[in-house]
């Protein structure tokens, strides 16, 4: 039998239509999906199973890095230590945390941390789930129990109704550390120059920079030893020479080995220009001096790497290396400071 539709089947046909997309839309709204914009070049993040992104719960994570309710004296969120135009990292060797006490670590860039295996300059955090939790009753840093943070978002009606649509649950520590990690996740950025040279061929290197380049992956140098891979860095913890005695003994922290101290993890190159100052305490103010201290061959220390050992590099080639350097930065954060 042929299903014959007269003008006012159809009429009724077509409301049930629009009534079904407007309650599939409306519920899919909001579990939709957060689609990551990553370059072709860069491997897939892993996202964890019990956190998946989505376009509400990555919105409500943003609201939560601005918010200086997070901190102790309402002076601080975690754009404070970690500022959008700078990478999300921080412009001093140590950003003051609440009452201005200082920090015992330089602020690192969040560009890309989707994409770390540990947290952390000595790898002490394993998720960025947990990660939140760390600076948070910190007294150098937010200063503040996590029990303060629920009562005091809980107050806030739009923040009640966020965590209500994102998570099916009031205001929790658990919802804010997950809302957290995923927006965080999101902060995904490979659009400097290097990229549209070398993955995109789009654009070409200076002569000067292209010196820098053979100068960084030479075997005199060693930088791309450890600074490797489409991160400019292997992850691993290594003792670059910075002191021959260290206060804070990094690695060895997290696993009592000796032969773990004043090992750190290798950082990101990527935006470098941008992350200063350098090094786990910002003890290093410019790329210049952090050439000079290679080039030194650093600080005799026993657990230095044998590919820390001292080069000479003619002025020319130093600035020749500083600009390759400054080819990793990406402007896009800049431009877009509210990510
Ligand atoms: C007072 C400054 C300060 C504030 C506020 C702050 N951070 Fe940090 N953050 C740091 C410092 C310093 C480190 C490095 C700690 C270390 O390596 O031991 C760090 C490390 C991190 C890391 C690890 C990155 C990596 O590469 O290992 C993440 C992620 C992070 N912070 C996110 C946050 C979030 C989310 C907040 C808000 C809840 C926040 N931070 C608030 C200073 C701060
Ligand atoms: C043995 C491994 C190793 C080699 C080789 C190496 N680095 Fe590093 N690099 C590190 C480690 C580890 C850190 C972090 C040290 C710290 O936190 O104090 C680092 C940090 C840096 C930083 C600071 C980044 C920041 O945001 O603070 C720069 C810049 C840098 N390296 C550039 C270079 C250059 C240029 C070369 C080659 C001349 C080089 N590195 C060779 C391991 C290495």
């Amino acid at each position: 039998m042929k299903l014959r539709l007269n003008k006012s089947n159809r009429l009724v046909l077509g409301a049930i239509l629009i009534a079904i997309s407007v309650a599939f839309f409306s519920c899919s709204d909001q579990k939709e999906s957060y689609e990551l914009n990553i370059p072709e070049w860069f491997p897939k993040p892993e996202i964890p199973a019990d956190n998946p992104l989505t376009t509400k719960k990555v919105k409500l994570g943003k609201q939560l890095f601005f918010d200086a309710r997070f901190s102790s004296d309402f002076s601080l969120s975690c754009a404070s230590c970690h500022l959008p135009a700078y990478a999300f990292s921080d412009t001093v060797a140590f950003s003051s945390g609440v009452h201005k006490r200082s920090g015992e670590r330089n602020s690192p860039t969040l560009v890309n941390v989707a994409y770390k295996p540990h947290f952390f300059k000595d790898g002490g955090i394993e998720s960025l789930e947990l990660q939140a939790l760390a600076p948070i009753d910190h007294p150098g840093e937010m200063d503040i129990s996590t029990t303060t943070i629920v009562d005091r978002l809980r107050k806030d009606s739009l923040y009640q109704q966020s965590f209500k649509e994102v998570f099916n649950s009031g205001v929790t520590m658990r919802g804010i550390t997950y809302a957290l990690a995923a927006y965080q996740r999101t902060l995904i950025y490979g659009n400097s120059k290097y990229d549209r040279v070398v993955h995109e061929k789009s654009a070409s290197f200076s002569d000067l920079e292209k010196r820098g380049q053979n100068l960084f992956n030479s075997d005199s140098l060693n930088c791309s030893k450890c600074h490797s891979g489409v991160f400019f860095t292997n992850y691993s913890f290594q003792n670059n020479g910075l002191k021959a005695n260290y206060a804070d003994s990094g690695r060895a922290k997290v696993t009592s080995d000796p032969d773990d101290a004043g090992k750190f993890v290798v950082l990101t190159l990527r935006n470098v220009e941008v992350t200063g100052p350098y090094m786990y305490d910002g003890s290093l103010k410019s790329l210049s001096q952090v050439i000079d201290h290679y080039a030194s061959g650093g600080s005799d220390h026993r657990n230095k790497s044998t590919l820390i050992d001292g080069f000479s590099l003619s002025d020319n080639n130093k600035k020749a290396l500083i600009a390759y350097l400054k080819t990793l930065t990406d402007k896009e954060f800049q431009q877009n400071p509210n990510q």
